[in-house]
């Protein structure tokens, strides 16, 4: 590879793949006069040949078979940014790196299931994997990662890191609106995955974590360890009460790594209304870090779209070609005993909220269940429903996550909810 030109091919030219080909177009001179650098697109591929796309693609070499530009001698870098829906991206990622190409990637689906495979096999063929926009689109926070934080000793990273979920919460809040209504805008936008569940499942976070994980702490990648609840039970109702008492609920991403013992898990939380998390309003991602040195240090910006997202994508290719990459982390230490994903008891304070039957003595028992379980009330609310119904707002002193999860166990048994029961950990950060 000369140094001063690097031949790309881009596969996939949806929203991040059009946006790459316009970026680069728009920066060819301005990457060359900053860099010495020239990125040359020698092929581009997509599925279906005959669709009208957002930029003008009639300059490049259409290859149809993704396969085949992961063989072309001609290409140094593959840009893969199709997506994990089949299995085309896992073949062309392979192909390539047997191939001796470098790759950048946006896949963090893919990459938090087998990243770590990618990595051994691109170190063995002494070539890159780069994949800054897998994670929070346009923020730099895998470089980070690997480069300017390296030094530090990262006890714990948080923060909101899918755009969809913090576009509902926080439509929701600021109209006053139901979680099914806004849903249905956000779909109709199209920021909603083709597969939902991904977005509001919590998934497309804990695949993020998972990545910025092992980078952060030096753990092997382990993404069926994050513990993930996502957002479709949450009511205005919960952001209402959860407003009155100065918190907004965000789907928080939260990996810590105490003790030899590391915890992932993406789930809502009631996060304090002066907090820089609480503040990050829209598709805005954030994370937190911190570190031994730097304490806590906080990146925010666009999590997703085209012009973000791509302009990670290019800044992977700028430092291929500049071989300042890294390999990726995404191994990690295998020697390290703390890679299991271990449950850690801390306390909390919790919200609850119960849909009851309003009958005589109903909370008595209720909360009869709870102070079996060493839970004690802190503040608790009640406001009645039609059909003798009621809804009962908690908030709990500090308590083990255990001792609840007993206590609504428990309680469910008591027949006495009308559905399930709504249970948020209070987060103080
Ligand atoms: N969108 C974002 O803001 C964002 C942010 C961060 C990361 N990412 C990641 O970036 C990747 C691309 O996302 P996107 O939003 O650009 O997706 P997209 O708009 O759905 O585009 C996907 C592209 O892949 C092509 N494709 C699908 N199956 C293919 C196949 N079997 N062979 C060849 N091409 C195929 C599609 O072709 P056609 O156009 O012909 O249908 C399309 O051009 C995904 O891994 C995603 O998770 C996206």
């Amino acid at each position: 590879m000369n140094k001063s030109k690097l031949n790309v091919a881009i596969i996939g030219l949806g929203t991040v793949g059009s946006g790459v080909l316009r970026l680069l177009n728009k920066q060819k001179n301005n990457i060359k006069n900053r860099t010495g650098i020239e990125l040359r697109v020698v092929a581009i591929s997509a599925k279906n040949t005959t669709k009208k796309r957002s930029v003008d693609i009639s300059p490049f070499r259409w290859i149809a078979s993704p396969l085949n530009i992961a063989k072309d001698p001609n290409v140094d870098v593959i840009v893969e940014l199709i997506g994990d829906m089949d299995n085309t991206a896992r073949k062309v990622i392979r192909e390539a790196i047997n191939n001796g190409k470098h790759v950048v990637t946006a896949n963090k689906s893919l990459l938090a299931k087998e990243g770590s495979i990618y990595e051994e096999l691109a170190r063995e063929k002494g070539v890159f994997l780069r994949y800054e926009a897998a994670v929070a689109g346009g923020i730099p926070i895998i470089k980070v990662l690997q480069d300017s934080l390296i030094v530090n000793k990262i006890s714990k990273l948080y923060g909101v890191i899918n755009g969809t979920c913090n576009f509902i919460l926080t439509k929701m809040e600021s109209d006053g609106r139901e979680y099914s209504d806004v849903f249905s805008e956000a779909q109709r936008l199209g920021y909603v995955e083709s597969d939902p569940r991904l977005d509001i499942g919590g998934i497309d976070s804990a695949h993020k974590l998972a990545l910025l994980s092992c980078l952060a702490f030096g753990t092997a990648l382990n993404f069926k360890a994050v513990k993930t609840e996502g957002i479709d039970h949450i009511s205005i109702e919960d952001i209402q009460e959860a407003d009155l008492i100065g918190y907004k609920i965000k789907l928080l991403a939260t990996a810590e790594y105490s003790k030899n013992k590391l915890t992932q898990e993406v789930s809502p939380k009631l996060i304090r209304k002066g907090s820089p998390i609480a503040q990050v309003n829209g598709s805005t991602n954030i994370i937190a870090i911190e570190g031994e040195e730097i304490g806590t240090t906080v990146f925010s910006g666009p999590g997703a779209g085209m012009g973000p997202t791509a302009s990670s994508v290019v800044s992977d290719l700028v430092a291929i070609a500049s071989r300042k990459s890294k390999s990726t982390f995404l191994t990690g230490d295998k020697t390290n005993s703390s890679n299991r994903n271990e449950k850690v008891s801390k306390k909390s304070s919790f919200y609850l909220r119960f849909v009851l039957k309003d009958k005589p003595g109903v909370i008595a028992r209720l909360s009869g269940k709870l102070s079996n379980c060493g839970i004690s009330i802190n503040q608790m609310k009640q406001k009645p429903l039609p059909k003798q119904r009621a809804t009962l707002i908690m908030i709990t002193h500090k308590a083990l996550e255990e001792s609840l999860k007993k206590a609504l166990i428990d309680i469910k048994k008591l027949k006495i909810c009308e559905q399930k029961p709504v249970a948020i950990e209070i987060q103080e950060i």
